[in-house]
């Protein structure tokens, strides 16, 4: 098993986005190399550039997700872990691809579509090509599975028609240059929404800093923050069925359950009947108590730009090594010379 995946680095990060993919990349590290197998996980700095953007906040951005991920367990020396500015194969591959790739496959992908809207003119050609970068992400390490969200399935998708068209323009039935890449889903992918609107993604951009439980949060913000969360005055239900129409109520059992490791008929089989003046101390308490441990590693790893700025070369050195050879087989199937 091959898992490559990336993330954007955005800064201000939170507990949706520990819940949301991070937490689920840490599980995948440690059973892939029970299994014998590697995993990739990259900084998508060049996808970055694809919408206008501060190149201080950029660098500032990457720095704090290298220690948002190490904080929360990605083990530079279990995973290779690393920012595709440092293994230039991911921009060459991507020009490569760009041959096989086709403008009705991109016309059609709905984050081009979304980022886009009517204003398509107006857009860099990177937003619009950002899909074969990705495509190139996976296939430069022959990746077998990738981790994503719901939302970038349509993309891996988009990878497999690249690598099976090139395999099929350029490459012989026996030896295929690209390996197939499998999208794996987390089923138990928390959405986690705000602590302020039941409605809305728990977001860095939130005006509130009371709307989200920052991974830089100390103890007594998390439980204050908890303890202002908006609620609704119904006691809470003894099923996952009661929640329906209460957002607010279903978003914090939600956080609960994905914290505890549990499901959310269990968190309720507990606290059924029970109003929030009972809960929400628990709730608050279960967070300090797991995220405390990830919180303080964090706030001192991001002040170690030192430390991170190693951790990443060591990373890039190993993927420009795994990267090559593929690389080279892309270059010399499409006739290019290199000496
Ligand atoms: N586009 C992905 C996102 O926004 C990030 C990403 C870039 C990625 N390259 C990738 C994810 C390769 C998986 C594999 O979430």
């Amino acid at each position: 098993m091959r898992i490559v995946s990336g993330i954007q680095p955005t800064g201000n990060l939170h507990l949706g986005n520990y819940l949301g993919a991070i937490r689920n990349w840490v599980k995948m590290q440690d059973e892939v190399a029970a299994g014998g197998g590697l995993s990739l996980y990259f900084l998508a700095d060049l996808h970055a550039i694809s919408m206008p953007h501060d190149p201080a906040d950029l660098a500032a951005n990457t720095r704090e997700m290298v220690a948002a991920l190490v904080a929360c367990g990605i083990d530079p020396d279990k995973s290779v872990l690393f920012n595709q500015a440092q293994v230039p194969a991911h921009a060459e591959l991507q020009w490569l691809l760009s041959g096989t790739a086709r403008m009705g496959w991109l016309n059609r992908m709905t984050q081009w579509k979304d980022k886009a809207g009517k204003n398509r003119e107006g857009q860099s050609v990177a937003l619009f090509t950002y899909p074969v970068l990705q495509a190139a992400d996976v296939l430069l390490y022959q990746a077998t599975h990738v981790p994503v969200g719901e939302d970038q399935k349509q993309h891996l998708e988009l990878a497999r028609d690249i690598a099976q068209k090139f395999n099929n323009d350029f490459a012989s039935e026996e030896t295929p240059v690209f390996t197939l890449p499998e999208p794996t889903i987390p089923p138990e992918a928390a959405r986690i929404m705000s602590l302020r609107d039941g409605s809305a993604k728990m977001s860095k951009s939130d005006p509130s800093d009371m709307s989200r439980i920052n991974l830089t949060d100390d103890a007594d913000t998390i439980m204050a923050k908890i303890r202002k969360a908006k609620t609704d005055p119904e006691p809470l239900p003894s099923d996952k069925g009661g929640l329906a129409g209460r957002a607010e109520a279903a978003n914090l059992i939600g956080i609960y359950a994905a914290m505890a490791g549990e499901s959310a008929d269990t968190v309720l089989a507990r606290f059924g009947g029970q109003g929030f003046g009972a809960f929400k101390p628990a709730l608050g308490e279960l967070l300090v108590e797991k995220l405390g441990p990830i919180t303080a590693r964090f706030r001192e790893l991001r002040e170690d730009s030192e430390r991170l700025d190693a951790v990443l070369a060591k990373g890039a050195l190993k993927a420009r090594e795994l990267a090559a050879p593929t690389l080279a087989a892309t270059y010399a199937a499409l006739g290019l010379v290199r000496g």
